[in-house]
């Protein structure tokens, strides 16, 4: 199993990106990104998409919900910021440029915090759930969605050996589901709720926390 992504690959590999990833990217994600929209949606207020590169899930959300959008990249950002401007998301209330693993905002900002094909690239994930889980209001939900490691079988085999240049283009094929069961085990103040493949291929893994209403004490 490869480290995790230093931050300079993924800002490198983003800036490069920018300018193709709607044409290119768009399409091959669609259904992930409308299925943690639509669970996001579920539970409305105020939303954080860590990782919201240039913005391609504003479609999915309405005004029912308040979006504000961080990501580490600034091209992606400022791909985001054209969306924006418009006009057409008038309930995309912010976006800037901010790593995940320090979120600049209070404890208990948001009701629901929302990562799409995002915490299998960051240099600590671990850190960035607890990140996410500090900035949620008690009973917020956590929702990732992400293609996982297959784990066994010829599709892990592919995903090992397809790893290490895979990097280099800002993906990451190999990321086990089992450090995402484990963070919320460890953390004290999550609980896992969901854990689905995403219809209609199973390609991807739509993963859900709540936010415990205390914080107990962690494993
Ligand atoms: C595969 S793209 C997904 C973009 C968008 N969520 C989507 O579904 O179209 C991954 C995004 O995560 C961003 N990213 C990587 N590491 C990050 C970090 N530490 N903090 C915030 N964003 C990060 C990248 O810049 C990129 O925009």
């Amino acid at each position: 199993m490869l480290r995790d992504p230093a931050k300079e690959v993924m800002e490198k590999a983003y800036a490069r990106w920018a300018p193709v990833y709607d044409v290119l990217c768009g399409p091959v994600f669609l259904n992930g990104r409308r299925a943690a929209a639509s669970a996001a949606r579920e539970v409305g207020g105020r939303i954080l998409e860590i990782g919201v590169g240039t913005g391609l899930s504003f479609d999915d959300y309405d005004a029912t919900t308040e979006i504000t959008g961080i990501d580490i990249s600034e091209p992606m950002i400022a791909r985001a910021k054209e969306r924006l401007n418009s006009g057409r998301y008038p309930y995309v209330r912010d976006l800037k440029v901010m790593d995940a693993q320090n979120l600049e905002y209070p404890d208990a900002t948001f009701d629901c915090v929302v990562g799409q094909f995002v915490i299998t690239l960051v240099e600590d994930p671990e850190r960035v759930l607890s990140e996410c889980a500090r900035v949620l209001k008690p009973g917020g939900q956590i929702i990732l969605v992400n293609h996982l490691y297959s784990e066994k079988g010829l599709a892990a085999a592919v995903e090992r050996l397809l790893a290490q240049k895979a990097r280099r283009l800002g993906l990451r094929p190999e990321f086990p589901f089992q450090r995402l069961a484990a963070w919320a085990e460890n953390h004290g103040g999550a609980e896992l709720i969901e854990r689905r493949k995403v219809k209609p291929f199973g390609v991807y893994t739509l993963v859900r926390f709540r936010r415990a209403e205390r914080q107990r004490a962690a494993a």
